[in-house]
This record gives structure tokens, C-alpha cells and sequence, in this order.
């Protein structure tokens, strides 16, 4: 049994011209700035950028968890901006799931009760919960430790319990913020490289933020964000492409577009060696 929703290549999640302006007392911050975006089923998309790139605002618009100051979002065919609250707060429990930095599990319940939590939301049948939650747990890896508490496990192993959780309602798309950040870096890749295989082989669409440069080899696609606007896609051809809306309208931004055509983001493991190597 597979997770699977879609045809690999249906569009699941896409952002257009997304623009996301905070007014504080400071004044006015640009955190997401006129951002185009598609994510398809089957695929993995990782957004990297600095602290305060945007990264969290760019994944809270696409997933529903905040309004853009202009632009539209569609869920699958659904314009999730036109929604109100309520009929948005339903797509986003039917289509999305969510993956935090912090876990988020509560430390009370077990693995398998913090997976069914979400399904009892729902109102999933009893009977249907229990298979979903194995299944999830199987999926991540985590069959033997369904009964055991977050606090009696690793770092990795409760974000998979995480992951378990997010996809334990079968969502189209898997929307993760900084999935690894809490976690050291080997254990880190293994948990980036569940999530790609739950892509490939769920196809389920994946949208997931990061800072570290090493667990972009995992992706289809890499988007880079910088100050809100995106300066660079690479995609498995291996080329970082300039963003052209970022090369036509920011000027400031013309030292990436006039970057030379050889990958900053190196996309396989093979790369990344040659990369280290080389000492960049
Ligand atoms: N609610 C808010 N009110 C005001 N400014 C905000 C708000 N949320 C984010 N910002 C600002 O928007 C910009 C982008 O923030 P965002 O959290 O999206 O960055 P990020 O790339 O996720 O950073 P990090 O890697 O540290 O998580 C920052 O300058 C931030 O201070
Ligand atoms: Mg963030």
C-alpha cells in the first residue's frame, strides 16, 4: 500500500507572486517578495537561505498558515487564497502535512498516539486510525517503538515520529520548516533522506527549508531566497539558473545573476565530493 494521491508531475502546491510585507513599529519588512513557486507530486523542493531569508514565511503562505499581503496560492486546483478560515483550515488538514523544527510531539503520548492524534481530529474510524498510524510508523521506520513515549527516544527518531505524523492522514503535500535543525548532522541526512524517499516513492509533493548546504543534494530542485526574493533555482540539470523576475527588477541583484553557470548547490553526493575537494 502506497500514500500515493497523484500522478507523479500533478501540480500540488504553487505560490504566484507571492508578497509578504510586515508592518512593525520598526517599519516595514519585506519577507517574501513577488515569489513564484510550483511544487508537483513525486517531487522534493528545498528552500535554503539565511537566517531571515523568509524561509518560514514563504512555507506558512504556501501552507496556508498565513495570508500573503498580494499574491495567490493553490492547493492542488484549489486557490487556498480565496478561501475563508474555515473552509481553509479543511484543506489544509486534507492535503497538507506539517513537519516543525521543535518536534511538536507531546511528550505524554506514545509514538503511535502522537501519530493517531491528528486522525482523531479528523474523526478517522477507529479501525482506519489504527491501520494509518502503522503504516505510518512503518513507513518512517518506526514500527518497534510505537509504544514508547518522545522522551524515550532520539532526536531522529522523534522527527520521524513527526514525519509519521504528518503523513499519517495521507496529505498530497509535506510542508517541513527546518526539519533538522535541532538535530546533528548525520542524523540529520537520514532524516532527509526519508523524507526523499517518501517523495519517490509516496509520491507525495515536498516543500522543505533548510540552511545546510549538505542536505540540498537530496533535493529535485533547490530554490534559493535571499532578503525574500528568490536569486537562484537548480534543478537536477546542475545549473544554478538566476531567478529572470529577480535579474529584470532588482538590480542589486545582478552579481547572482552574473554568477557563473557552475553549481553552488551541489546536487549529489558525487558533487559534494568534487566540491569539497575542490575546497569550495
Ligand atoms: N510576524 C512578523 N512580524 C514582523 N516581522 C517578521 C514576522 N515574521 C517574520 N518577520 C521578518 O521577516 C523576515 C523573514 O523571516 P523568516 O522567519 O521568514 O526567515 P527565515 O528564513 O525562516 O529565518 P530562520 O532561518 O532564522 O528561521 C525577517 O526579517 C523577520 O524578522
Ligand atoms: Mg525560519
Amino acid at each position: 500500500m502506497t500514500l500515493r494521491q497523484a500522478q507523479d508531475g500533478a501540480l500540488a502546491l504553487r505560490g504566484e507572486k507571492l508578497t509578504r510585507t510586515f508592518v512593525s513599529a520598526a517599519g516595514e519588512v519585506h519577507a517574501c517578495v513577488d515569489i513564484d513557486i510550483e511544487v508537483s507530486a513525486g517531487e522534493l523542493v528545498v528552500v535554503r537561505g539565511a537566517s531571515g531569508a523568509g524561509k518560514t514565511t514563504l512555507l506558512n503562505l504556501l501552507g496556508g498558515l498565513d495570508r500573503p499581503t498580494s499574491g495567490r496560492v493553490w492547493i492542488g486546483d484549489v486557490e487556498a487564497t480565496a478561501l475563508d478560515e474555515d473552509a481553509l483550515a479543511e484543506l489544509r488538514r486534507e492535503r497538507l502535512g506539517f513537519v516543525f523544527q521543535s518536534f511538536g510531539l507531546i511528550p505524554i503520548l506514545s509514538a503511535a498516539e502522537n501519530v493517531e492524534l491528528p486522525l482523531r481530529i479528523v474523526k478517522t474510524p477507529p479501525a482506519e486510525r489504527d491501520q494509518r498510524v502503522a503504516e505510518a510508523l512503518r513507513l518512517v521506520g518506526l514500527a518497534d517503538h510505537a509504544a514508547q513515549r518522545p522522551s524515550e527516544l532520539s532526536g531522529g527518531q522523534q522527527q520521524r515520529v513527526g514525519i509519521a505524523r504528518a503523513i499519517a492522514a495521507r496529505p498530497h503535500v509535506l510542508i517541513a520548516d527546518e526539519p533538522t535543525g535541532q538535530l546533528d548532522s548525520r542524523t540529520a541526512a537520514t532524516v532527509m533522506d526519508l523524507i526523499g524517499e517518501l517523495v519517490h516513492t509516496q509520491g507525495l509533493a515536498a516543500i522543505v527549508s533548510t540552511h545546510d548546504p549538505l542536505l540540498v543534494q537530496r533535493a529535485d530542485r533547490v530554490i534559493e531566497l535571499h532578503d525574500g526574493r528568490i536569486t537562484a533555482v537548480a534543478g537536477p540539470a546542475a545549473s544554478v539558473t538566476p531567478a529572470v523576475a529577480v535579474e529584470e527588477q532588482n538590480p542589486a541583484d545582478e552579481a547572482v545573476a552574473e554568477a557563473p553557470a557552475t553549481p553552488r548547490v551541489p546536487l549529489t553526493r558525487a558533487e559534494a565530493r568534487e566540491q569539497r575537494r575542490s575546497g569550495d
